[in-house]
């Protein structure tokens, strides 16, 4: 059990791929608070981490709400009696040009992509310091390192969260507290579903050298390597988990 008694708190947890991390963390000994706006979903998903013998609680966690946030890390103290991990999973993807983008629709995606990385790592910090360290994992995307020319927004958001890691990084290593980034390729869940359509999304094969898209589970294992201690000596580094596009 490479996270046993190890205490996580995952955002976006409720469904794709922050609920795959959220499950594969408790089959690996971790207690997960799962923190999403969709309570329904998030809670099937602590549910059945539970009847699987796993232990989790479901918080509602708006990213972008500091007293969320605040709620989430008393729960995880409450509950554990400390944090060691944080994934920074939440987000959200609109596709808009330049041109089409709004200053609403600016300000929304960069509230919850990048504003809401900002506010779950001031809320753990103070007890990852108590506990000695942690590791944090932001999830970025392939849009930080490769362009397509419909996402304004969501581009500049991931591109932020990349090189916001690395300043992480440097700034709390002296606590021994990690930051490391992952950049998922296609992965099949309902982000790109709604977004895209199935037909256009089956498109992406093309591009991809494995030959298919990723799935949630091929992810949380990344993430789960970071958040380890198999990754003790790992920080401010980019893992991108995208089927080999970046090669191309
Ligand atoms: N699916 C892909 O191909 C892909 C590719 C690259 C990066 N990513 C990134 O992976 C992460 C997970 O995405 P996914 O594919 O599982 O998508 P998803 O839409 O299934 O999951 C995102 C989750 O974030 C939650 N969320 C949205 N706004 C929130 C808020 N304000 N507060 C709390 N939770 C909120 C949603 O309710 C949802 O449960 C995201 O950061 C996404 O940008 C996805």
């Amino acid at each position: 059990m490479k996270l046993k008694g190890k205490v996580a708190i995952i955002t976006g947890g409720a469904r794709g791929q922050g609920a795959a991390e959220a499950e594969l963390f408790a089959q690996e000994g971790a207690s997960v608070i799962i923190g999403d706006i969709l309570d329904d979903e998030g809670k099937k998903v602590e549910q059945k981490i539970i009847d699987e013998g796993g232990s989790a609680n479901y918080v509602r966690l708006d990213v972008r709400n500091d007293k969320d946030w605040d709620k989430a890390v008393k729960l995880a103290v409450k509950k554990y009696g400390k944090v060691d991990i944080l994934v920074n999973n939440a987000a959200i993807l609109t596709l808009s040009t330049i041109e089409q983008t709004t200053k609403e629709e600016w300000d929304r995606v960069m509230d919850i992509n990048m504003w809401g990385i900002v506010l779950g790592t001031k809320a753990v910090l103070p007890e990852m310091r108590k506990a000695g360290g942690g590791s944090i994992v932001n999830i970025s995307s392939l849009s930080a390192m490769i362009a397509q020319p419909w996402a304004a927004a969501y581009h500049a958001s991931k591109g932020a969260v990349r090189i916001h890691t690395k300043e992480a990084a440097l700034e709390f290593a002296t606590d021994n507290i990690r930051v490391n980034s992952v950049h998922p390729g296609a992965i099949d869940t309902d982000m790109i579903r709604d977004a895209y359509g199935i037909e256009r999304v089956s498109k992406y094969l093309e591009i991809i050298p494995l030959g298919r898209m990723g799935q949630s589970e091929d992810v949380a294992k990344g993430v789960l390597f970071l958040a380890s201690d198999d990754s003790s000596y790992i920080t401010g580094i980019e893992l991108p988990i995208d089927g080999g596009i970046l090669i191309k």
